[in-house]
Order: C-alpha cells, then structure tokens, then sequence
C-alpha cells in the first residue's frame, strides 16, 4: 500500500466512497440493529454497540493516524479513558502524571480507589520520582504531555522504557497536540487516548472519546470492554468527528503559528508573571518536545499578578470565548482553577502550582495580530494597583 504524508492521510483514510451509492462523505448508519439473513451466520454488523458502520471508520482512521493496530470510539474523551482503566483490576497500582486533567484525577481518586486499585501522583518530568514511585503491582503508568494546564514536558520514550522493565502498560493522553505532531505509539506507548471533543473534531460542537491500541491482544482486551461497558460514539457523532478530522492539518498549523507568535508577546509583557508554552526557547522541556513532536501545539498558560488582575484582565477580553474546552475553530480562555480542574480541589491544585491567576487560551482561527490587540487592549485595563496588591 502507497505510504501517504500525514494531510493527505486525513482525506484519504479507509474510505473513499460508499460501494453502494457513490458518496463521499461517509453515510451516517443510524440503526441500532442489522437484519441477519442466516440463522448459522451473522453478518459483519449485528447490534450498533458491537460495531456500526459510521463508527467503524472513525476507528479505522484514527488508528491510521497514531498507527495502531486498532481504534475505539467513545462519547466522551472521559469514557474512552475510564474504558482504558478497566483493564485494570483490583489490588494494581496506576503511576500517574500529578497534573493531569481533573476528569481523569476524578475517576483515579473517587472511583478507582472504590475497586481497590491505588495510585501514585508524581512529576513525570522526573525520571527518578517515576522510577521510585513504581510498585510490584504497577500496571499502567500514565501520561499526559504536554500537560494540562501548566504544560509540563514529559519524556515518552524513556517512560515507556521505565514501564517495560516494570511489566507495567503505558496509557498517553494526546488530546493536545493530536497524532499530527506526536505519535505515542511509534515512541514506545501501549494505548493512546484523545478528548477528540478538541482538535479532532474542532468545532466545539461534539462530545467524543478515542482510544488507539498497539498491538491485537490488547485490541482484543480493549474491544471487550467497550462492547461491554458499553459507552460508544453514536453514528452522527462519529460522522462529525470524520468531518473535523479532514481539516485537521490546516486548522492546526494555523493555531499552532498563532500561539507561538500569542506566546511570545505574552512573555514580553510586564502585566504578565510567567507564560508556559513548550515552543519557548526558555521552556525547560522544550528539547524533550521537540524530539517526540513536531511543534510546541496550540495550548499556552499564562499566569497574573492575582486573582484581581486575572478578574479585570477577563471583564475586558473580547476575542476568545470563555469556557471550558480547548482544540476549536474559536479561541478559548479557561480558568483551570475553577473549569478543568475543580474537581482537584484548591489543596491540591495549589500543590501542582494551578493558581488563581492561571489561564489557559487554546488559540483558534481568528487572525493572530487580532487576538494579540485584544489581549494587549485587555492588559492594558488590567489597574497597575491590582498588579501590585
Ligand atoms: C487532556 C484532556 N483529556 C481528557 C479530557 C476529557 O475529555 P471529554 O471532555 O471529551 O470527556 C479533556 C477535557 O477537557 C482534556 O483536556
């Protein structure tokens, strides 16, 4: 078979046109059930939570993408990462990234410590912290790079390395660079995951999950706990992600552009106390990033003087809307505090250096120079006298 690039990959997946019409956009199959013309053998399709047309192409192309041997579509990023979780059973050990996105804090701290599996928080970007934190009974060590929100680097491949000797699998949630600019799979990880509510799908108008497996037998574990559990993508969902993702390339070259040139401004300014984004020569996990990315994504914090600075600095932004999410078509302003991660807590969240004057903008497909003069006319609204509280 041709070996594509990666853009042209995007529109040309498994599906060219449909065999019976001629259409080039995938037909949306919304039937629960398939007529079964044998008593002795069913067809390819019997019951849309085993397995749907529309669904099947999705799966087909995302792991394509991060190339893997099998893709799996969820309803949300969260069920496909609670799904991944439920390889586990009672008595193993998650080592886990100790900023990682608050839904999956949630479902490690509350529900998976119901069914007696325990955890260990560490900072990934400490190989030794990783290395001392793993147990006889450590399955899975989890990843999130860059990390959510304070974009914290991590190393894969030498983490994949660490969890080889310790028989433990690796779980990468890639939802912020997408497999465009990282391919998990290619530098040691066992299961990738995606929020494609995000890049994926891009358009802020779709709640998604995706899994990509490495190799057959856990394609077959994994495939067993989605038919089981039973949390799939319905078919108009799967559609809408099959339409985001062909222009995914386009979108993300122009935010990723975007948020290198809004980084570089922020850093400049003097109403701003720190910028974390990965494309910055200054970043410390910059190398790590560029040796196992393309580029430093689309996502950037950026921290205030103080809560009052970031209240003002928000009462006079107009550009981005305010929300939770990230990955879209429009900029998006969060405040990790109290959107991402309020399921933390303020203890931890301030262990992890989560502050009140933390925000996070994924940056969209406006014009950057329009995005920096809001920014910049909002800073400037920002009172000096709040700056210096
Ligand atoms: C990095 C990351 N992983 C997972 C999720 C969860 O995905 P979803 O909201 O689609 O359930 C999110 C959501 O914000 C996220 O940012």
């Amino acid at each position: 078979m041709t070996k594509y690039e990666q853009d042209t990959l995007l529109i040309h997946n498994g599906f060219k046109y449909d065999a019976g019409t001629g259409a080039v956009s995938v037909p949306i199959y919304n039937s629960s059930t398939f007529h079964q013309v044998d008593v002795d053998s069913f067809g390819k399709y019997d019951y849309s939570r085993s397995g749907n047309p529309t669904r099947e192409v999705l799966e087909e192309t995302i792991a394509l993408l991060e190339g893997g041997v099998r893709g799996f579509a969820f309803a949300s990023g969260m069920a496909a990462i609670s799904t991944a979780f439920l390889l586990l059973s009672q008595g193993d050990h998650v080592v886990i990234t100790e900023d990682v996105y608050g839904g999956t804090f949630r479902v490690v701290t509350e529900v998976l410590t119901r069914y007696g599996i325990s955890h260990t928080f560490v900072d990934m970007t400490d190989i030794a912290q990783v290395e001392a934190a793993i147990q006889p009974n450590t399955k899975v060590i989890y990843m999130e790079t860059p990390s959510n929100p304070l974009l914290k680097i991590t190393d894969i491949r030498a983490i994949c390395e660490l969890a080889k000797k310790a028989g433990a699998l690796t779980f990468v949630d890639n939802t912020f660079l997408t497999p465009l600019s990282q391919k998990p799979l290619e530098l040691g990880a066992d299961i990738v995951l995606h929020s494609a509510t995000k890049f994926l799908a891009g358009h802020s108008d779709v709640m998604a999950g995706l899994a990509v497996v490495k190799d057959e037998e856990l394609a077959k574990r994994f495939y067993f706990l989605q038919n089981a559990f039973g949390a799939i993508l319905s078919p108009h969902d799967s559609w809408l992600v099959l339409r985001g993702l062909k222009t995914l390339h386009v979108r993300l070259q122009h935010s990723v552009a975007a948020a290198e040139k809004i980084a570089e401004y922020l850093q400049t300014h003097p109403k701003v106390k720190r910028v974390y984004y990965p494309g910055l020569a200054d970043h410390p996990g910059r190398d790590i990033q560029f040796a196992q990315a393309t580029d430093g994504g689309a996502v950037l914090s950026f921290e205030l003087e103080n809560e009052e600075a970031l209240r003002q600095f928000l009462a006079h932004v107009k550009l981005p809307v305010f929300a939770v999410s990230l990955g879209a078509v429009e900029s998006i302003l969060s405040y990790p505090a109290k959107m991402s991660h309020a399921a933390m807590g303020q203890e931890e969240r301030e262990k992890r250096g989560i502050s009140a004057s933390l925000l996070r903008l994924s940056a969209g497909l406006e014009n950057p120079n329009d995005l920096i003069r809001d920014i910049d006319q909002a800073l400037a609204a920002v009172e000096t006298s709040a700056v210096s509280l």
